[in-house]
């Protein structure tokens, strides 16, 4: 019988703009206020990309710390993913632009689009192909600039959303214990108009009258994505439990989605896990979809909240609706 084959992380990164835009700066574009945001959301401050840093260039640092970490060259991966739902354009894929910046060739690059849930599908696709035999390490990257497709005259989404990138290394494993325990995923697209985009695709093609709309950025139902946000991130985050075969003590840290303190809040009690032992830096970046769970894994790996040999969870929801879990050991 052939050996399966197992998929270990070989090291993370992460990479935020510099430019910081506080609760109080929103005070002076919007009819909000930091009291507002704090309490409904838990968000104090994200970063914001510079007009002409495309996503890809997010992604690039990231990667850079990422194969850092991991003591290995751009050269040697076999397959680069890139999770984003702002790709720098249409085509070519994101991950063609961050293939070039590395200056390799002929390597297969790609980009998925799972909005929030980009990282965790992403992690998936990697134990697949690695699991398979076909990839033997790939370069799995989260990057967002979800600053180019928010409406900044809208509150109700406008103090939500923030950039970054965050970017990890997976490689083949004779060990079954380490990397990558168990994945869960989910969609129910009965809920697409929930949390979408309008325009820009093949339904409302770029027009005079779709930029005059603002049909160029995120609209959203947000009371409503809060309620399944909560089950479904919940209901996953038990599924990848049980089939790693681990029990919640096991289980030294949960990474959920940042989008709403309220809903990490939520998750965690509906789950039966402590405070504690949840991992938050949304007061810090807000939520940038895809590279939320991968930006603040990496943060509690360089924090010490997580060590080599620690077994974390990590938890998405978003648009689409998706969903999804691994439980993953560092
Ligand atoms: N500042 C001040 N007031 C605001 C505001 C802002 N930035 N945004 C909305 N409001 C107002 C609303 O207009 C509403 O006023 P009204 O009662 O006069 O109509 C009031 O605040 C309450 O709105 P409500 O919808 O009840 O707030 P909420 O408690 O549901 O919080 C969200 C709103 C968006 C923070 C919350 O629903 C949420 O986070 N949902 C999930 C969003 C999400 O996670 N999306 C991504 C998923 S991956």
């Amino acid at each position: 019988m052939t050996k399966k084959i197992g998929t270990k992380i070989l090291g993370t990164g992460s990479f935020f703009p510099d430019k910081i835009l506080t609760n109080a700066d929103l005070e002076k574009i919007v009819d909000t206020s930091d009291e507002w945001i704090t309490t409904r959301t838990g968000i104090k401050e994200r970063r914001i990309s510079q007009e002409h840093t495309p996503t890809s260039e997010l992604a690039y640092q990231a990667s850079v710390q990422a194969l850092k970490s991991a003591n290995i060259s751009a050269a040697e991966i076999d397959l680069i993913v890139v999770a984003t739902i702002t790709p720098d354009m249409m085509c070519p894929s994101t991950a063609c632009f961050l293939q070039n910046k590395f200056g390799i060739k002929t390597k297969p690059v790609f980009d998925l689009a799972a909005a929030c849930s980009g990282f965790v599908y992403g992690i998936a696709v990697a134990k697949a192909f690695i699991a398979s035999g076909i990839y033997k390490k790939i370069l799995l990257v989260g990057a967002e600039e979800l600053s180019k497709i928010t409406d900044w005259t809208d509150r109700n989404t406008c103090v939500l959303f923030g950039d970054g990138a965050g970017a990890m290394v997976l490689s083949a494993s004779e060990e079954q214990e380490e990397g990558i325990l168990s994945i869960s995923l989910g969609a129910d697209a009965s809920y697409w108009d929930l949390l979408y985009l309008p325009a820009g695709g093949t339904v409302n093609p770029a027009s005079e009258r779709t930029v005059k709309e603002k049909l160029h950025t995120i609209k959203m139902h947000g009371k409503e994505v809060f309620k399944v946000a909560v089950v479904k991130m919940a209901q996953v985050a038990e599924e990848a439990l049980i089939l790693s075969g681990k029990s919640l003590d096991d289980i030294k840290l949960i990474i959920p989605h940042q989008a709403n303190m309220r809903i990490i809040e939520a998750v965690a009690k509906k789950i039966g896990l402590p405070m504690e032992r949840v991992f938050v830096n949304i007061h810090k970046t807000g939520n940038i979809s895809s590279a939320t769970t991968i930006t603040a894994l990496d943060e509690a790996i360089k924090c010490g909240k997580l060590q080599k040999g620690d077994i974390a969870e990590l938890v998405a929801f978003g648009g689409g609706f998706t969903w999804g879990a691994a439980v993953i050991r560092i």
